[in-house]
C-alpha cells in the first residue's frame, strides 16, 4: 500500500510519488511515471504486470497500460502513463462522508473486471492450490482444502488479485485500476472475497475505529457486488475458505485474531476443521 514518505530519487530528474509493497513510483515529468521494483519481486510478476495492464486496457477497462520496460542502473522498472489524482484510500480520507458512493464506484469497477476475458493468464485455482500447499496450515487441513478447491468451478475471467483502495486511483475521468501483478484467470466471486479480505484484514491502520469502518466498508462492498454482479452470496461463501487459507501464506500479521475467526468460520461452512491457535 502506498506511503507518503519521501524517498531520494535514483536520478535528479525523477520526483518521488509513492512507495508500494513491491516498488517505488517516480514522476518523470513528461506525462509518465516509472515504477522501480524491489529486488525481492520476481521477473515473472513484473512481466505479468506489463502484459495484464495492456490486456486490461485493450478490453476496455479503465487503467494505465504499461508503455514498456525500463531496466537500467536503478533496477527493473515499468513505464506507465501518469494518472493525475489520489488513490481511492487518500481520497476517502478527504471525503469520508462520500464513502458509500465511492465504494459503489469501486464495486462497479470490479463488476467490469469480472466481465472481461482473462486472455492467456495463469489459473487462479492453481495459484490458490500452490499458496495453500506452501502455506503454514496443518497438513491435514491443507489436504482437505485442496481436495475441496479441486471441486470448485474454473472460469476464464480476469481476476485482479489485489483489488484494494491503494490500487484504485480517483482521476477526473473516473476510477482507474492499477497494479495487475497478481492477476489470474478465475471465478469473479473468488476475487470479490479477496477484496473483502483486503478491506477487512489487509495492510494499513488497524485501530478499533478503523476496524469498524473496514468491516462496514467490506459489507457495503459485498452488498454492491451482489446487486451488480453475476455471482451470488453463496458463490462467495463457496470460495471464502480457500481464498482465505491461501492468503495465510502471504498476509501480514494485523488483526490476526479476527482473521482466524473469519477463516475458521469460512472453513466450517464447508466442513473443513478449524485451525487451532
Ligand atoms: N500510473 C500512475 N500514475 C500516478 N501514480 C501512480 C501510478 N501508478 C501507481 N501510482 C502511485 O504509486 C502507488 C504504488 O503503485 P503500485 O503500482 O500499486 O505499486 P505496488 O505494486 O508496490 O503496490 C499507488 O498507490 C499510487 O499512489
Ligand atoms: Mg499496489
Amino acid at each position: 500500500m502506498e506511503s507518503p514518505a519521501p524517498a531520494k530519487p535514483p536520478t535528479p530528474d525523477l520526483r518521488f510519488i509513492a512507495q508500494g509493497a513491491s516498488a517505488m513510483l517516480y514522476d518523470r515529468g513528461d506525462g509518465h511515471v516509472i515504477k522501480i521494483f524491489r529486488n525481492s519481486v520476481s521477473d515473472e510478476m513484473i512481466a505479468r504486470e506489463v502484459a495484464v495492464s495492456v490486456h486490461a486496457n485493450t478490453v476496455g477497462l479503465p487503467t494505465a497500460p504499461a508503455l514498456g520496460r525500463h531496466d537500467g542502473e536503478e533496477g527493473r522498472a515499468i513505464v506507465y502513463p501518469y494518472l493525475e489524482g489520489p488513490t481511492l484510500m487518500a481520497w476517502l480520507r478527504r471525503h469520508p462522508v462520500r464513502a458509500g458512493w465511492a465504494l459503489e464506484q469501486m464495486a462497479d469497477l470490479h463488476r467490469r473486471i469480472s466481465e472481461a476475458p482473462a486472455g492467456q493468464l495463469r489459473s487462479l485455482k492453481q495459484v490458490l492450490e500452490t499458496d495453500i500447499s506452501y502455506g503454514p496450515a496443518p497438513m491435514a487441513i491443507k489436504q482437505s482444502a485442496i481436495a475441496y478447491l479441486r471441486t470448485l468451478p474454473d472460469a476464464p475471467i480476469l481476476t485482479h488479485g489485489d483489488f484494494h483502495l491503494g490500487n484504485i486511483m480517483m482521476t477526473d475521468a473516473g476510477l482507474k485500476v492499477i497494479d495487475w501483478s497478481k492477476a489470474a484467470a478465475g471465478h469473479p466471486a473468488a476475487d470479490a472475497v479477496r477484496s473483502e479480505m483486503l478491506m477487512r484484514f489487509g495492510e494499513g491502520p488497524d485501530d478499533a475505529i478503523t476496524n469498524l469502518w473496514r468491516d462496514w466498508a467490506a459489507r457495503h462492498l459485498a452488498r454492491c457486488y451482489l446487486t451488480s454482479s453475476t455471482f451470488s452470496a453463496s458463490d462467495m461463501s463457496m470460495w471464502r475458505p480457500v481464498v482465505a487459507l491461501a492468503w495465510l501464506r502471504a498476509r501480514q500479521a494485523g488483526r490476526a485474531k479476527s482473521f482466524h475467526r473469519y477463516l475458521n468460520k469460512a472453513m466450517a461452512q464447508v466442513n473443513i476443521s478449524p485451525i487451532l491457535i
